[in-house]
């Protein structure tokens, strides 16, 4: 099964929103945002935009008929902002003109006086001054104090990781159309239609019964378009007012200097291990830098303190988890959705605990790995465990002693270059931590010709959820998958419907799928025997486009079938509804069973670093992951890849930075991100073989974010490689940049 969409892409045929035909009348809207970090704003005179040529309307907040605000987790969010600023970026006021460039031009006349108040951009400070989003979260688990005094070894230190900028080739942009009776269908690039849809009714002050909200596919999202709503709530807003077709595109810069992105992270940890390398304890304060508003930090948040414990069996443990507010635009999701940051501390950690203790890390790693029958910290017991399998899996395929001794062999020998090597397992739970989320319907018709059309709230964003989907619903109803057609993602079709994120889109999306063809399947089997004159419908069987009886063929072709149904009043259409079962997870006592299931992965990352210069070359990348029984081998080997190498760039290479007012310095021609010459020369991926999941649709396991962990590697080989040289320093910060790698070995 490939990727349903494949051939459109590669021919650049696919439309995405700003290749719509633009309708008769379209307006174009661009955003006035704040040029200060943190303010009040005393006056704000848009009388010069609004005389400007080409403008049709300059809108406040004054101007939003219903709800101002976009807040995702708390409403905090003003979608323009009332007196105060609290980031450079945020929507002060929306221009509408006849052309986008004339509503750019009308932005430059708009000026604002803003008294300017203290801006915090340190995620301590912020903490230390209780600037927070949310609660600070802890979880203990077993007697991490009596644990330290038994330890042959504890090291500890600080630590810090970056944010990534999620770089999807399409930006942010919707085109909202207005209808009769108050109606508004908004055509956007967005992850999550049930929430933007609320957030749309609730601005324009009307019931969500008259705005649809349509979603074809996205030119990437990666996190970044699932809960912040702004760029698909503006231009509907002036469309309602203005009763005329609206479109909001923003530009690369823009993009970048005002939407969210990953959070950095900073940590505080303790580790402590037996003599021979076993974790005995391990403490961890983590402080995310959220930015202004909460937007879904929290949740980001939860998981990365979910996943503080790694692929590693801690049995003392300490974890506590705080979100930071400082005045830098509102950070959101980024592919793994805080696995990465969770997990980068403990495999730093245990990388440092293992050289304190003289042994090698890869060594202590799998000394540590998790197995059945091992509790997670939050109280979970594990089953069906494939940590190990993987990584016996990769160490049959690789030879990691081999492997090992030829780096030690280098780099005995050259003093110019160093080699490194790490290998990262992977342990990432699947599900929304949030339990109410994991929910999701299908709508599945099939017309007299014998196509098939099926509607789930799931979002096409280059993941191939709809190739999966598309499996899905062919193998059920037994038809070949040409006969089936994804629609688009449509709130009037699919309500209520939850973000596709968290991995969880072919999951739920396919369970719901399922459910509904297996009960059109039942109802055309029940028909098929009556048909054949056939009093046991277990007789009966639909494979291969045909309808056989007692394991024979019959003349009854799936499009016979199909006609004599609707013929003799058959309904031919069903919804169905999935909720992952089991699912549960205490605040108070931060207890629970938050995810169905773990995806599981080891890798082994080899890099070359040029010692003078600080540059090096990832040289080979190799990765064992389990998907369970794909539902599509190329997607799923695609959705490998991608991950890894997004993970290597921001373990990497990746890095924004922000003057000292706020701003963001790294647009388009200063922001870096991986390319063909920076992919390894040898990336090999393997799909774990005879993994099974009773927890998700058809034996499969997520994929789309997971992997993501793997790309770490990058920075524990490079790491080993600066350590060969030096390690009386402390861990440089996450991305290992070539210039923080010059100034480990010569600053
Ligand atoms: N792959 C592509 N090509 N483009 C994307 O935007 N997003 C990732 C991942 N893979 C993304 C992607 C993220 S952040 C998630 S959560 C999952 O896909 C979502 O899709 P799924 O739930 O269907 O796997
Ligand atoms: Mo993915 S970060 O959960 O959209």
């Amino acid at each position: 099964m490939k990727h349903s969409e494949m051939n459109l892409h590669v021919r650049g045929a696919s439309l995405f929103v700003d290749d719509l035909p633009t309708p008769a009348g379209c307006l174009h809207a661009v955003l006035f945002t704040s040029p200060v970090a943190h303010g009040t704003i005393r006056a704000l005179d848009t009388t010069r935009a609004v005389a400007a040529p080409g403008v049709v309307a300059v809108y406040t907040h004054k101007d939003v008929p219903g709800l101002n605000q976009v807040g995702h987790i708390f409403k905090d969010q003003p979608l323009l902002a009332i007196d105060t600023v609290k980031y450079i970026g945020q929507p002060i006021a929306l221009v509408v003109a006849t052309t986008r460039r004339a509503a750019q031009a009308a932005v430059g006349l708009i000026t604002a006086d803003i008294d300017r108040l203290e801006a915090v951009f340190d995620p301590r400070a912020a903490a230390a001054r209780g600037l927070i989003h949310g609660q600070r979260r802890v979880l203990t688990n077993g007697d991490p104090a009596a644990a330290f005094a038994r330890c042959a070894k504890v090291v500890q230190g600080s630590l810090s990781s970056g944010p990534q900028e999620h770089f999807y080739f399409e930006t942010q942009r919707a085109l909202a159309l207005p209808g009769e009776h108050d109606t508004m269908k908004v055509c956007a690039s967005a992850q999550a239609p049930g929430a933007f849809h609320h957030h749309l009714a609730e601005v324009l002050g009307i019931p969500m019964h008259k705005v649809e909200l349509d979603i074809r596919r996205l030119g990437g999202g990666f996190g970044g378009k699932e809960s912040t709503a702004v760029w698909i709530v503006a231009p509907a807003l002036a469309a309602f007012l203005l009763k005329r077709p609206v479109k909001l595109v923003l530009g690369r810069n823009e993009d970048i200097a005002t939407t969210g992105k990953r959070h950095a992270y900073e940590y505080d940890y303790r580790l402590g291990l037996d003599a021979e390398g076993h974790i005995l304890a391990y403490e961890v304060d983590i402080f995310q830098h959220a930015g202004a508003c909460a937007d879904i930090s929290t949740a980001v948040l939860g998981r990365s303190f979910l996943h503080a414990s790694g692929a590693y069996r801690i049995p003392n443990i300490r974890v506590s988890a705080v979100s930071c507010a400082t005045n830098i635009p509102p950070n959101n999701a980024f592919r793994g959705f805080g696995v990465p940051q969770g997990t980068f501390a403990i495999e730093a950690a245990l990388t440092a605990g293992a050289e304190a203790l003289g042994l090698d890390p890869v060594d202590v790693k799998r000394r540590n790995l998790l197995r059945d029958g091992d509790t997670l910290p939050y109280g979970m017991k594990l089953e069906r465990t494939n940590a190990i399998r993987c990584w016996e899996t990769l160490d049959g395929q690789v030879d990691l002693g081999a492997r090992r001794e030829a780096v030690a062999r280098y780099n005995a020998t050259h003093a110019d270059s160093k080699r490194g090597l790490a290998v990262v397992p992977v342990c990432f739970g699947i599900s929304f931590a949030q339990t109410a989320l994991n929910q999701a319907s299908a709508l599945v018709n099939i017309y007299v010709d014998g196509s098939v059309c099926v509607s789930t709230g799931a979002v096409e964003m280059g993941q191939g959820v709809n190739a999966k989907i598309q499996a899905v619903a062919a193998r059920t109803l037994g038809i070949s998958p040409d006969r089936v057609r994804l629609e688009a993602t449509n709130t009037s079709r699919i309500p209520n419907a939850s973000p596709t994120s968290a991995s969880t889109g072919a999951d739920l999306n396919g369970m719901a799928t399922l459910f509904a063809c297996q009960e059109l399947r039942a109802r055309l089997v029940a028909f098929a025997a009556k048909h054949l004159g056939c009093a046991d419908p277990t007789q009966v069987d639909l494979r291969d486009d045909a309808t056989f009886l007692a394991g024979k063929p019959t003349d009854l072709s799936w499009e016979k079938l199909v006609k004599a149904a609707q013929w003799a009043r058959v309904d031919l259409g069903s919804h169905a509804f999935y909720a992952t079962p089991d699912l549960h997870h205490d605040l108070a006592t931060e207890r629970g069973r938050p995810f169905a299931y773990y995806s599981y992965g080891a890798s082994l990352t080899e890099v070359r670093l040029d010692c003078r210069r600080g540059t090096y070359t990832i040289e080979s990348v190799e990765v064992v992951h389990d998907v369970g029984q794909s539902l599509s081998v190329p997607v799923d080997r695609g959705q490998v890849e991608g991950a890894v190498i997004q993970g290597m760039g921001w373990a990497t290479m990746e890095q924004l930075r922000y003057a000292p007012d706020g701003r963001v310095l790294t647009l388009v021609n200063a922001y870096k991100v991986p390319d063909l010459k920076f992919c390894p020369a040898r990336f090999d991926v393997t799909l774990l073989e005879n993994s099974d999941n009773p927890y998700a649709v058809c034996n499969s396991k997520a994929v789309g974010e997971p992997p993501f962990v793997h790309g770490l590697g990058a920075y524990f080989a490079l790491l080993q490689a600066l350590r060969s040289v030096r390690k009386d320093k402390p861990l440089p910060s996450l991305p290992l940049t070539p210039e923080k790698a010059f100034m480990y070995l010569h600053g």
